[in-house]
């Protein structure tokens, strides 16, 4: 079993499309049994709420539900839980970085990464129109291909159920 937690500011946009997007290719892939997906944020202010209209519709349009996933922040208890802990951009991962044990083992990163951009952001969609939900949806795609990647070849001698 591996534990992924995705992580942006707001956890209505950038996160919660990473987190149906995995959860999707996962499926895909068969490994959905075997990886766990969740996603949260670094502010409060959404808390309680689901998806923005603009991320929902970016999502739909592609096949993608993530109408029943509701905002969240990071906690102390996700250092302990998760595997890997997935920053959209550079200020999610200080704040990441900012919380986390010294002991903690979790992989903690930019989610890009996972797409051969090691120094690259999934930038902010928030403020801006509809073309950034889709250059946000589109990076998604791409590092969630690559995560998937490692995720089968780190449970491939895992045996399914433990
Ligand atoms: P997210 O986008 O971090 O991708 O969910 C944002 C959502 C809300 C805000 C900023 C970014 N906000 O300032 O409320």
């Amino acid at each position: 079993m591996m534990r992924v937690l995705f992580v942006c500011l707001g956890n209505i946009c950038r996160s919660p499309t990473a987190e149906g997007v995995l959860r999707a290719r996962l499926a895909d892939a068969g490994l959905d049994a075997q990886v766990e997906v969740d996603s949260c944020g670094i502010g409060h202010w959404h808390v309680g709420k689901g998806p923005d209209r603009r991320a929902l519709e970016a999502a739909g349009q592609r096949g993608i539900d993530i109408g029943a996933l509701r905002a969240r922040v990071l906690d102390a208890a996700d250092f302990r839980r998760f595997d890997y802990i997935l920053a959209m951009d550079h200020d999610n991962l200080e704040a990441i970085e900012a919380q986390r044990p010294v002991d903690c083992p979790a992989h903690v990163g930019l989610f890009l990464a996972f797409a051969g951009r090691p120094d690259e952001a999934v930038p902010d969609p928030y403020f801006g129109g509809g073309e950034g939900f889709a250059r946000v949806f589109e990076l998604i795609e791409a590092a969630s291909e690559g995560l998937v990647a490692e995720l089968q070849e780190k449970l491939r001698d895992e045996p399914a159920v433990r």
